[in-house]
């Protein structure tokens, strides 16, 4: 049978999600926004395309939550995005209005389903859902370290000028200011990144990942980055769709590992058609840990804001 994936948000995020994984053929899409019309716009342009495209994903846009039943994974893109001069905090509390309101439609229609949240602030917002839909914690997951692992690879390989292919990277925490990269455990063909790039330009990469997301805002001044995180929401659909155990790092609810109890943090996780099946605790210095502990306790002070 063919696997389902709703996105809800059809915007930039939304429907550039849809576009990845129609076109990778990894399931039929319902789009689904508040919005009239652009849904049902964008997802009969995407299924115009698949003859093109040679897919057979079918892909429909909607406003009614009962397009969406049974899914096997619903993708939550809905809310504001940043504007220059905000941070993802800024979206807190309107975000987490409209994410109340989505999951609960979400979870009556799709009770076992898996939900992967995009929307910021990312690790408050996956504490949301996961509070809201009363899912065990294996089928509610953040996107956010995909993406900013991929951008720290982007930086590596141009900085290397070797291929994208040959570069592992880890960024762990929350998706924010205080995100931590991992230099030592990133790689290129196996090789540490700390033995081919000189300390001071690495802190200069780590950085330019930390602002990964403000640099765009910058450019696009309307609105934030689109592409790369709809690319890493597909890898976690995929690897979900597929069962590939694969692994990568994404906000989980941590209950005790890396010494965090009740909160939602990024962390190396295994996915596959269970969700979360595995958390991967690696091994940190004092210094990796502190900055791990830094980070969690932005989203403690975020997820208190909110009450869940
Ligand atoms: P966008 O503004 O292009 O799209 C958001 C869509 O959500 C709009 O079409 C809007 O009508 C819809 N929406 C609002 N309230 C809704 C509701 N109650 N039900 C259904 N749909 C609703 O924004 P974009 O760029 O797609 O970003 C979406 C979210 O994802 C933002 O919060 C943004 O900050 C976040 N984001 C998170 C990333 C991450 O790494 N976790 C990366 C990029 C964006
Ligand atoms: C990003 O990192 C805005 O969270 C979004 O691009």
């Amino acid at each position: 049978m063919r696997k389902k994936v709703s996105i809800v948000g059809s915007g930039n995020v939304g429907a550039t999600a849809a576009h990845w994984i129609a076109s990778k053929e990894l399931a039929d899409v319902v789009l689904i926004d508040i919005i009239e019309g652009v849904p049902q716009g964008k997802g009969l342009d995407l299924l115009e395309a698949m003859p093109i495209e040679k897919r057979d994903s079918y892909v429909i846009g909607t406003n009614d939550y009962a397009d969406t039943a049974n899914s096997d994974i619903v993708v939550i893109t809905a809310g504001i995005p940043r504007k220059p001069g905000m941070s993802r905090d800024d979206l807190l509390n309107t975000n987490y209005k409209i994410m109340a309101d989505v999951v609960s439609k979400v979870v009556k229609h799709s009770p076992n389903c898996i939900l992967i949240v995009v929307s910021n602030p990312l690790d408050a917002m996956a504490q949301a859902a996961y509070k809201l839909s009363k899912f065990p914690r294996e089928r509610v997951i953040g996107m956010a370290g995909v993406l900013d692992s991929a951008r720290f690879r982007a930086f590596i390989a141009d900085e290397l000028k070797v291929s994208v292919e040959n570069v592992t990277a880890f960024v762990l925490g929350g998706h924010g200011d205080t995100m931590v990269p991992l230099p030592r455990y990133s790689t290129v063909a196996g090789i540490p990144i700390t033995e081919l790039i000189a300390p001071d330009r690495l802190a200069q990469l780590v950085q330019r990942t930390r602002d990964g997301g403000a640099e765009i805002v910058k450019y696009l001044k309307t609105g934030s980055a689109y592409y790369a995180p709809s690319s890493a929401t597909t890898e976690m659909v995929e690897a979900i769709l597929k069962d590939k155990k694969k692994i990568l790092p994404c906000a989980a609810y941590l209950e005790g590992e890396y010494g965090i109890k009740g909160l939602y943090v990024g962390v190396p996780v295994k996915l596959g058609s269970n969700g979360i099946e595995q958390i991967i605790q690696i091994k940190l210095t004092a210094e990796e840990q502190a900055a791990l502990n830094k980070s969690a306790d932005a989203v403690k002070e975020l997820v208190g804001v909110i009450g869940v």
